[in-house]
């Protein structure tokens, strides 16, 4: 992958190679600018790469059309951020089943999960709040809800702790890891926490060549 730069190009993952395998969890750590963000970005197929193939359950994902993929991307992968990104106007219930909304299936069954994944992420009593009355930890919660609404088979999350106090940061990753693992979702969690990567089944290191695989 390379990015215009002034008149020149900047290159990022060149020669990487990372697949995921299903019922894992990947950490990936790395210097800050060594292309951590813009892997998960072509992973999820938010960003195209100039060179090179993305592909889900082996269906290399260039070939879709522009709807086709975001719906496919929908049901396939679920998102994490490191900003939460919730919508504010939206409680946490709404927010949780927006997820469910955008592929147009919105009912009693939606609801239904939505509340239950509010709870299993602590948050059964928060589920009228808006993001502006939850701590950080709860809506980082409710961005875990929401990632996992769609039962997608792959969560990206994108230093979901980086915003958070390390006792906070923790107890995010805990559920995180907890309920990918029980609702069948593999996971990739990009990381600087040592503590928090130690925890996955899987990590690895990248850096602007190559994706170094630790365990
Ligand atoms: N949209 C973009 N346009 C130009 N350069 C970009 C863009 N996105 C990222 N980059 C550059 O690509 C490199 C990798 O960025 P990023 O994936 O955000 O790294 P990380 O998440 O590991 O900190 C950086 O040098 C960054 O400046
Ligand atoms: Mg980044």
């Amino acid at each position: 992958m390379s990015y215009p730069s002034g008149d020149r190009r900047i290159a990022v993952l060149e020669g990487v190679d990372c697949s995921v395998r299903a019922g894992t969890s990947l950490s990936i750590r790395g210097e800050s600018g060594c292309g951590k963000t813009t892997l998960l970005n072509l992973l999820a197929g938010l960003e195209t790469a100039d060179s090179g193939t993305v592909a889900w359950e082996g269906t290399p994902i260039a070939g879709l059309g522009r709807s086709e993929l975001a719906r496919r991307r929908g049901r396939f992968i679920g998102l994490v951020f490191q900003s939460f990104y919730l919508i504010p106007e939206l409680n946490a219930a709404d927010n949780v089943l927006m997820a469910a909304r955008l592929l147009g299936k919105i009912g009693p069954v939606e609801r239904q999960r939505a509340t239950e994944l509010l709870a299993r992420v602590g948050l059964a009593d928060r589920a009228h709040h808006v993001p502006a009355h939850l701590s950080g930890g709860e809506r980082q919660r409710v961005a875990v809800a929401r990632a996992l609404m769609n039962r997608p088979r792959v969560v990206l999350a994108d230093e979901p702790t980086g915003n958070l106090d390390e006792a906070t940061g923790e107890g995010v990753m805990t559920v995180l890891l907890e309920v990918c693992a029980e609702q069948q979702a593999s996971l990739v969690v990009v990381t600087h926490n040592m503590v928090h990567a130690a925890r996955t089944t899987e990590a690895a290191f990248l850096s602007r060549q190559h994706l170094r695989r630790d365990r």
